[in-house]
C-alpha cells in the first residue's frame, strides 16, 4: 500500500469535509476538474490581498512583486514539465487555447490545400475542432489514427498515416473519456523521423503522473492547470524555443510588443510574444502552487497511489454485473467509464449524486469515442490522490443502488 497519509492529505482540501443528502461527499469528477488546496487558495487570496498590481508594467513595489511572483510561476512550470528554458513556457487560459495558440501560429501558415493533420479517434474535442476548422480553410485534410475496442489506439497502420503531407500530429497522453494512456514518446519518434512535428495533449496526463517534454522530444505540450489542483482559466504550453522564436503571435495587443507604430510593430521576446494583454496573473501563481503542493505530496508516489485506486475499483466494479466498463486498456490513469445495463448515464449520476457521489456523466468533450462504442454518454469516475478506498466502495454501493432501482 501508499505510504501517503491521505487523511492528511485530504485535510488540505476543505471542500471534501462536507454531506451531500446526509452522505460524505466522495468528489469523483476529477477529470472534469480536480479541487483545491488551502495551498492554492491561500496563493492566490494572499495575491490579491498583498501584492496585487498589473505585471512587466510598473516600477512600483506591488507591480514588481506581482512579476517576480508571475515570473516565479513561470519557472516552477519550466521545472515541472523539464522544459530547458523559461522561454519556452507560455501561460495560455487552458490547453484549449494552447492547441489553437499552435493550430494558428504554427500550422496555419504553412497549410496547403491537400495537406493533412494527423490525430486520434479518442481525442478530446480540444484537439479536433481547432484542426478541422484549419482543414475547412485552406481544405487539408484530418486524418485520424483508429482505435480498438479496448480503447487504445490501433497503431498497425500508423507508419501508413505519417505521410509527406502531414504537417502535424496532435495526440493526447491519456484519454479523458477512457483513461487509457497512450505510447506517445514512441509515435514521436516515429513521426520525427519523417520531420513531422508533434503536439502532445497533455491534459488528463499532468494531474497524474511526471511530465518530460524533454524525453518526450516532442515539440508542443499543453495542459491545463483546473484538472491539477491549480484554478481554472490558466494552463500552459511548452513550445521548443527554436520553433517559438520562428512562430509569429496569434493575438495582438499589450505584453506582446516592444515598439508599435502605425507603420509597424515589433513583437516582444519569447514567451512574452503570445501572451497578448493583462495576464491571468492570480491564476498563473495558484498553477505554481499546485506544482509545489503535488511536488511536496511526491508526483511518482501519488501516480502509484492512484493507480492502487484504480485497480480497485476496477476490480470491484468490474466484477459486478450488468454493467460494462468502457475502456478496458492495460495502460491507464484515473478514469472509470462505465455503462449500467437499462439506465441511461444521466439517471446514473443523479441517483449517485442523490448519494453523495459526484461523478460526470456525458460524452465527456470526446462524442467520437461515443460514436466509436454506440453510446450516448457514459457514466464516468475519475480519481485524484486524494480519494479513498472507502470512496469507492461508496461508489459501488451507488451502482448497487442505481440497478435496485432499476431491478
Ligand atoms: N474535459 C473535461 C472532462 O473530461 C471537462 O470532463
Amino acid at each position: 500500500m501508499s505510504g501517503l497519509d491521505i487523511q492528511a492529505i485530504r485535510k488540505d482540501f476543505p471542500i471534501l469535509d462536507q454531506e451531500i443528502y446526509g452522505f460524505p461527499l466522495a468528489y469523483l469528477d476529477n477529470a472534469a476538474t480536480s479541487q483545491k488546496p488551502v495551498q492554492v487558495i491561500d496563493a492566490v487570496a494572499d495575491y490579491y490581498r498583498e501584492d496585487n498590481a498589473n505585471v512587466h508594467r510598473g516600477v512600483h513595489r506591488l507591480s514588481q512583486r506581482a512579476t517576480d511572483a508571475y515570473e516565479g510561476a513561470r519557472s516552477k512550470v519550466r521545472d515541472f514539465v523539464s522544459a530547458q528554458s523559461d522561454k519556452e513556457i507560455v501561460f495560455v487560459r487552458g490547453a484549449t487555447e494552447a492547441i489553437n495558440l499552435v493550430a494558428h501560429s504554427f500550422v496555419r501558415p504553412m497549410l496547403h490545400a491537400g495537406d493533412e493533420i494527423l490525430i486520434s479517434h479518442m481525442e478530446h474535442h480540444a484537439n479536433i475542432v481547432p484542426w478541422q476548422m484549419l482543414c475547412d480553410q485552406v481544405g487539408a485534410k484530418l486524418v485520424v489514427i483508429p482505435m480498438t475496442e479496448k480503447g487504445e489506439l490501433d497503431l498497425t497502420t500508423f507508419d501508413d498515416l505519417l505521410t509527406s503531407k502531414t504537417k502535424i500530429m496532435a495526440v493526447g497522453q491519456v484519454s479523458n473519456a477512457l483513461g487509457t494512456i497512450n505510447p506517445v514518446k514512441m509515435m514521436t519518434e516515429k513521426a520525427h523521423a519523417k520531420g513531422i512535428p508533434v503536439l502532445i495533449d497533455g491534459a488528463q496526463a499532468v494531474p497524474h503522473m511526471p511530465a518530460d517534454v524533454q524525453d518526450l522530444d516532442c515539440d508542443f505540450y499543453v495542459f491545463s492547470g483546473h484538472k491539477m489542483f491549480a484554478p481554472t482559466g490558466i494552463g500552459a504550453l511548452y513550445g521548443k524555443q527554436a520553433i517559438l522564436e520562428e512562430m509569429v503571435p496569434w493575438q495582438g495587443g499589450g505584453d506582446m510588443i516592444l515598439s508599435v507604430s502605425f507603420e509597424k510593430t515589433l513583437y516582444n521576446e519569447l514567451p512574452y510574444k503570445f501572451e497578448a494583454g493583462t495576464p491571468n496573473i492570480s491564476g498563473a501563481i495558484g498553477l505554481g502552487a499546485a506544482i509545489d503542493y503535488m511536488q511536496s505530496v511526491g508526483i511518482a508516489e501519488l501516480a502509484a497511489y492512484e493507480h492502487e485506486l484504480l485497480m480497485y475499483a476496477t476490480a470491484q466494479v468490474g466484477g459486478l454485473e450488468g454493467l460494462r466498463i468502457i475502456g478496458t486498456s492495460d495502460q491507464k490513469a484515473s478514469v472509470l467509464s462505465f455503462m449500467i445495463d437499462g439506465v441511461h448515464p444521466h439517471d446514473v449520476g443523479t441517483i449517485f449524486d442523490q448519494q453523495g457521489v459526484a461523478i460526470r456523466t456525458g460524452h465527456h468533450c470526446a462524442q467520437p469515442v461515443m460514436q466509436f462504442f454506440g453510446i450516448p454518454a457514459t457514466a464516468r469516475a475519475s480519481f485524484a490522490f486524494y480519494n479513498t478506498m472507502d470512496e469507492v466502495d461508496a461508489l459501488v454501493g451507488a451502482i448497487q443502488k442505481v440497478q435496485e432501482l432499476f431491478a
